[in-house]
């Protein structure tokens, strides 16, 4: 069975859906975040329950460690294999990585797509999954402010970036019709996502208690993980869970695609 590339493997939702997939005959799973020591115990406990696993520590907070990273995959990975684009952050506040960019904009959207790049060169993949976030119709972008932050906020800058990379990855499947490409909304799950500190903290994991657990999270994206087939060549499909829908509104807007599309390429051309 080809390998699967499991991005931000190390906690949450990543880290349930590695112990999901490993079993005896199983897939061997590429394991990729910045934590070595969770990972290297995750491909251990991998390894206990008869699954086989590989670490690839990486940082997806730059742009050149993105590539770094996806150069590194295409040596270790087999021709074939499935990307499973889950990390992702969702700061309370600006932070602007070395390369002068929002960090969500640069985890979420920007480095997914320049770590992806030396694999689709090298044509290693064969289907891609982007654990998105139904919060994407809550997005907007705009191509001056929203790279950069400068029109940041606390919950709408996670769902913008979410918005731009379920776009790009639409044009990604419109020109790779060899690959199997789907975008999903993967549940509302009790992970330290968006975590916060002070009074808010609390309060937030309060409700948090009645969240899915990891394990039922990681469970379902294996179930969808496990189907033949997801999309018709050259299209990518959107799921909310386990059931496909149509895309939402703002990912149908041309212009606003139009805008991510121009924005995205103009920063990845940067050395
Ligand atoms: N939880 C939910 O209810 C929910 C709902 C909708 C969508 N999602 C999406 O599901 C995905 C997983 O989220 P989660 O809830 O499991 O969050 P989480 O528990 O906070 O895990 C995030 C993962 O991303 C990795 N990561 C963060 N920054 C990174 C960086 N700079 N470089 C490399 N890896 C990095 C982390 O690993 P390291 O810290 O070790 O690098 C960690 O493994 C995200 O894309 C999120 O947007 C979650």
């Amino acid at each position: 069975m080809s390998d699967l590339i499991l991005t931000g493997a190390s906690r949450g939702i990543g880290h349930a859906l590695a112990l999901a997939l490993a079993g005896p005959g199983g897939r061997r799973l590429v394991l990729v975040a910045r934590d070595e020591t969770r990972l290297s115990t995750l491909v251990a406990d991998v390894e206990r329950k008869g699954g086989r696993a590989l670490s690839v520590p990486g940082d997806l907070s730059t742009l050149e460690g993105a590539r770094a990273l996806g150069r590194r995959l295409v040596e270790v990975a087999e021709p074939g294999a499935t990307l499973v684009h889950n990390a992702g952050v969702w700061p309370s506040r600006r932070v602007l990585t070395p390369d002068g960019l929002e960090l969500a904009f640069a985890v979420n959207h920007l480095a997914p797509l320049a770590m992806q790049q030396p694999l689709l060169d090298a044509g290693h993949l064969r289907r891609i999954m982007l654990v998105s976030a139904g919060l994407l119709v809550k997005g907007r972008f705009d191509a001056d402010r929203t790279p950069t932050g400068e029109d940041f906020s606390s919950i709408r800058t996670y769902c913008d970036t979410k918005l731009c990379l379920a776009l790009a990855m639409r044009d990604v499947a419109a020109a790779h019709p060899e690959l199997d490409v789907v975008v999903l909304h993967p549940g509302v799950v009790r992970t330290d996502l968006g975590a916060r500190t002070g009074p808010l903290g609390w309060l937030l994991s309060l409700v948090k208690r009645g969240w899915e657990a990891p394990e039922t999270c990681g469970a379902r994206l294996a179930r969808i993980l496990a189907r033949e087939r997801w999309s018709p060549p050259g299209d990518a499909r959107w799921m909310m869970e386990e059931q496909e829908q149509p895309w939402p509104a703002p990912t149908d807007d041309e212009r606003l695609r139009q805008a991510v599309r121009q924005t995205t390429a103009r920063w990845l051309a940067r050395p």
